[in-house]
């Protein structure tokens, strides 16, 4: 939708924004971060407000196929985006592959950072599968080739998604697990 000059002012814009599937057309302050469009415009809660940095991952949602801090996000410039939360994993009834996961290796504890830690795990999958490198990826690994989820690019790769319970050992397995 184009946005409306009337609704509009200096300082906030008409968005449209793509979330779980659905559009959410808003006048959105400048100011405004993705994460709180999540939160307090369109009611989704699952992405957390942990450090509001961009340093403790809980916020992590996937932009247009990529992961993302969602608190780093400014809405006005992520007009027309598609967003999945973790509320936009599921098929139906169906979890996600990665949420059963999380559930069948008990890889959570108070479950604050959970919903990021997921969906930056069905980044990590993607990316992986898509060949990009990480750190600890083997000089070995052809370029363009799909890289090898081993505990230890797990977790690389999930270095920025924080959990102060210390869930780590079950969430590497349960990434492990449902990794190619
Ligand atoms: Fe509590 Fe990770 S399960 S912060």
């Amino acid at each position: 939708m184009e946005p409306t000059s009337q609704q509009e002012t200096a300082h906030s814009s008409v968005l449209t924004l793509h979330i779980n599937g659905t559009a959410h057309t808003l006048t959105l302050d400048h100011r405004t971060t993705v994460l709180d469009v999540l939160r307090e415009h369109v009611g989704l809660t699952g992405a957390k407000k942990g450090c509001d940095h961009g340093q403790c991952g809980a916020c992590t949602v996937i932009v247009d196929g990529r992961r993302a801090n969602s608190c780093l996000l400014l809405a006005a410039a992520h007009n027309d985006a598609r967003i999945t939360t973790v509320e936009g994993l599921a098929d139906g009834e169906r979890l996600h592959p990665v949420q059963e996961s999380f559930v069948a290796r008990d890889a959570l504890q108070c479950g604050y950072c959970t919903p990021g830690q997921i969906c930056s795990a069905v980044g990590v999958l993607t990316e992986a599968a898509e060949g990009h490198p990480s750190y600890v990826t083997s000089p070995q690994h052809s370029p363009g080739g799909p890289a090898d989820l081993t505990p230890d690019e797990i977790r690389e790769r999930m270095s920025g998604n924080i959990c102060r319970c210390g869930a780590y050992p079950n969430i590497v397995d349960a990434i492990e697990e449902v990794a190619p």
